[in-house]
C-alpha cells in the first residue's frame, strides 16, 4: 500500500513538473512579447525627446529621472540604432521617421577624433540605417567617421588608443571595449576598397589578443602600452572591481568582438579566441542560475551585489552569433546559454512594464560602480543589444 502512495507521488510529481515545462512560454512568442514591449517603449521614448534638439536617451538619474546625452557621450547611436532594428522587424512609417530623426542627431559625431567609440556611436545608428536603406549620405558620414577614428591608430603599439585622459598614469590606455569598433573598420574596408582599415582592425585584434587575456581567457579592461616599446607597462581596471578581477561588460565586450572577427574575417585564431572567451563565461561557477551576470565575475559579496542586464543583452547576442559560426552541435551549448539569458531578461524581473523605467526597455543594468555612476539603471545599450539578440534568435527559429 505504502509503496503505491510513494508511486503515485512520484507520478504526481513529474505530472507536475511536464505541465510546468509545457507551461513555459514559446521562443517566438516570447521573442515577440519582447520586441513589442522594446518598440512601445522606444516609440513612447520617441515622441517624449522629439521636441528636444539633438537629446539622446542615456540612463536614469540618482533622482528617477530621464538623464539623456547629445551627440558625443559614446552611446549617442545606440538609441536610433534600437529604432532602425525595430523597423526592420515592424516597417511602419512612424518607426522609419524616429529612427531617421535620431540617427541625424548622431551626424556631428563623425568629425570627433578625441574618442574611441565611433564604431558604436556611427555603426549601432548609420550603419543599421543603411543597411535598412541604402541611404548613400549615411555611407559618406560614416566614411568620414572612419577616418576620425582612424587618427587614434598609433603604428608603433598597432593599437587604436581608447582614452585620453589619466595620461600622467596610462601612456596609450587601450580598453577591451576597444575590440567593438573593428566591425565598423572592417565592414568600411570592404565597402570603400580602403584596407587600411582591415589593417588597423587586424593589427588591433592581434595586439589584444597578445596583451589582454590572463591564462583562462578572461580579460583585463585596461592595458596601457608604452609609447616608444609599444609594449604593456601596466594593466588595470577602471569600471570592474580589480585589476585582476574579471568585469563582467568587459568580457561581454571581448566575447563579441571576437565573434565579429571571426564572422567577417573567417580567421581561425579569432574562433579560438572567441571559444575560449565563451569558455570562461559559460563555465564560470559565479554566474547565476538565471545567466544575468553580476556586474563583475569576482566582486565581493557576490550574490548580494548589482547585475549587469547589458552584459547579459550582449553576451546573448555573441552567443547567438557565436553558435552559428561553430555550428552543429558544438554551437548548441551558446544557443541554448544565449536563450536562457534572453528568457531571463524577458521576464518581469527585468523587463519594465511598457510606460515604465522612463520608457527604457530593461532594468538592472551596471555601468560603472567604481565610480558611484549608473547602477541598477536602465542603459540605453542594453536595449539595443536585447533587441539585436532577439532579432537574431528570430532568424534562427
Ligand atoms: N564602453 C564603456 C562601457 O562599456 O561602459
Amino acid at each position: 500500500m505504502k509503496k503505491n502512495w510513494i508511486t503515485l507521488l512520484l507520478l504526481s510529481g513529474l505530472l507536475f513538473t511536464a505541465c510546468q515545462t509545457d507551461k513555459r512560454e514559446s521562443l517566438s512568442d516570447m521573442i515577440d512579447r519582447g520586441l513589442g514591449v522594446a518598440m512601445e517603449q522606444a516609440l513612447l521614448m520617441a515622441e517624449k525627446l522629439e521636441k528636444e534638439e539633438g537629446k539622446l536617451p542615456k540612463t536614469i538619474n540618482k533622482k528617477g529621472e530621464l538623464e539623456t546625452s547629445n551627440y558625443g557621450w559614446w552611446c549617442s547611436g545606440f538609441f536610433p540604432g534600437e529604432l532602425w532594428y525595430l523597423y526592420e522587424n515592424n516597417p511602419t512609417p512612424q518607426l522609419k521617421k524616429y529612427a531617421e530623426m535620431y540617427t541625424d542627431r548622431v551626424e556631428p559625431a563623425k568629425n570627433l577624433t578625441n574618442t574611441h567609440d565611433l564604431g558604436f556611436m556611427l555603426f549601432c545608428s548609420f550603419g543599421n540605417g543603411y543597411r535598412i536603406t541604402q541611404n548613400p549620405d549615411y555611407l559618406d558620414v560614416m566614411i568620414t567617421g572612419a577616418h576620425s577614428l582612424a587618427t587614434r591608430y598609433n603604428s608603433t603599439v598597432c593599437a587604436i588608443r581608447s582614452w585620453d585622459f589619466n595620461k600622467n598614469v596610462w601612456q596609450f590606455p587601450v580598453i577591451i571595449d576597444n575590440m567593438m569598433n573593428l566591425e565598423f573598420f572592417n565592414w568600411i574596408a570592404e565597402k570603400t576598397g580602403d584596407q587600411q582599415f582591415s589593417e588597423i582592425s587586424h593589427s588591433h585584434a592581434h595586439k589584444t589578443i597578445a596583451h589582454h587575456f590572463r591564462d583562462d581567457y578572461s580579460s583585463y579592461h585596461v592595458v596601457s602600452y608604452d609609447t616608444i616599446t609599444g609594449d604593456p607597462h601596466c594593466k588595470q581596471t577602471h569600471q570592474g572591481f580589480a585589476d585582476e578581477s574579471a568585469w563582467a561588460r568587459g568580457q561581454a565586450w571581448a566575447l563579441y568582438g571576437y565573434s565579429t572577427m571571426y564572422r567577417q574575417t573567417k580567421a581561425p585564431e579569432y574562433l579560438e579566441q572567441a571559444k575560449g572567451i565563451a569558455a570562461f563565461i559559460m563555465n564560470h561557477p559565479r554566474l547565476p542560475e538565471d545567466k544575468v551576470p553580476y556586474w563583475d565575475f569576482d566582486a565581493p559579496d557576490i550574490p548580494n551585489v548589482p547585475r549587469d542586464a547589458s552584459a547579459a543583452a550582449i553576451m546573448a547576442s555573441a552567443f547567438i552569433d557565436l553558435s552559428e559560426l561553430v555550428g552543429g552541435e558544438a554551437g548548441k551549448p551558446y544557443l541554448e546559454l544565449a536563450t536562457e539569458m534572453l528568457r531571463t531578461l524577458s521576464s518581469p524581473e527585468y523587463l519594465a512594464e511598457v510606460g515604465s523605467n522612463q520608457y527604457f526597455t530593461l532594468m538592472h543594468s551596471t555601468g560603472n560602480l567604481p565610480g558611484n555612476s549608473e547602477v541598477d539603471v536602465p542603459l540605453s545599450y542594453a536595449d539595443y543589444y536585447y533587441v539585436e539578440a532577439l532579432l537574431r534568435l528570430k532568424k534562427l527559429i
